[in-house]
């Protein structure tokens, strides 16, 4: 498949310019299959206070951002990953979202807040899922999980052959360095999706990125661009988990050996 990034800064409180911003830049880039859009795209991200975040958060069946997507979808026949700022009921998600030409049909709520998110957002409630976009086998984490590794494995154990990992990072070195160890120790494609930009204090730090299973970069962006990057993925190359005739990535596990991570 053909897969990639768009790496922009959404604007604070502009949903449906977020979308239309990113649907610009679609417009001018080559055939893909799926793009991963950055972590709260439609929203921003750095909220002053808990009414703000109320007030920029969006049902997922009312939202326009949402339905702007879903006709990019419709009119390049692709999927869309995009960071979402969930409403449901009184409470908020930092989610991430797959849409394609029928609307949203897969959906992961951030199991890991960072910092003041935990102000806003409710945690992650149920285990991230598989979707299937023809053969592949799609994950999705947002951001901060990547300080996690716990729920990389989780999402190898269950078949994923890709991460599409909307981010929102400010700290240079972390997510960055940790991803491409995640892809190669799992043996599975990750696409970063980071923004970047200025909100308030917080100075985002763009370079997303593509790691292959080899845990080498086919794509990285620099720090300040508007951007699309896509790479060409091969799914016998995420099935692959052999890493000398030897050893196999998966079964060479030693669960038993693991227990105090349950602890
Ligand atoms: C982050 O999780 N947005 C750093």
């Amino acid at each position: 498949m053909k897969a990639g990034f768009l790496q922009m800064a959404p604007v604070l409180g502009e949903s449906p310019n977020n979308a239309l911003k990113a649907g610009n830049l679609i417009e001018s880039a080559g055939e893909f299959d799926l793009i991963v859009l950055p972590e709260l795209a439609n929203s921003g991200y750095n909220f002053n206070g808990i009414d703000e975040a109320m007030e920029l958060s969006e049902n997922i069946s009312k939202s326009h951002f949402v339905d702007i997507l879903q006709e990019i979808c419709a009119e390049r026949k692709c999927h869309i990953v995009t960071g979402f700022c969930e409403r449901d009921g009184d409470r908020l998600f930092n989610s991430s979202l797959l849409i394609n030409e029928n609307g949203v049909v897969g959906k992961y709520r951030k199991i890991h807040l960072f910092n003041n998110e935990k102000d806003y957002f409710t945690p992650g409630d149920s285990q991230p899922e598989l979707y299937e976009i023809g053969e592949w086998k799609i994950g999705m984490l947002v951001c901060f999980d990547w300080a996690f590794f716990e729920i990389w494995r989780v999402l190898a154990l269950k078949g994923a052959d890709l991460i599409a990992h909307p981010a929102n990072l400010v700290v240079k070195g972390g997510g960055h360095a940790a991803v491409p160890v995640y892809a190669k120790t799992n043996s599975y494609y990750v696409i970063t999706s980071n923004r970047t930009g200025i909100e308030g204090d917080l100075h985002f730090t763009g370079e997303s990125l593509i790691a292959a299973p080899d845990g080498s970069l086919l794509a990285q962006a620099d720090s300040d661009s508007d951007v699309i990057q896509i790479a060409g993925l091969d799914l016998s190359k995420a099935r692959d988990k052999m890493i000398t005739p030897k050893n196999d990535l998966i079964a060479d596990r030693r669960p038993e050996m693991y227990g105090g991570l349950l602890d």
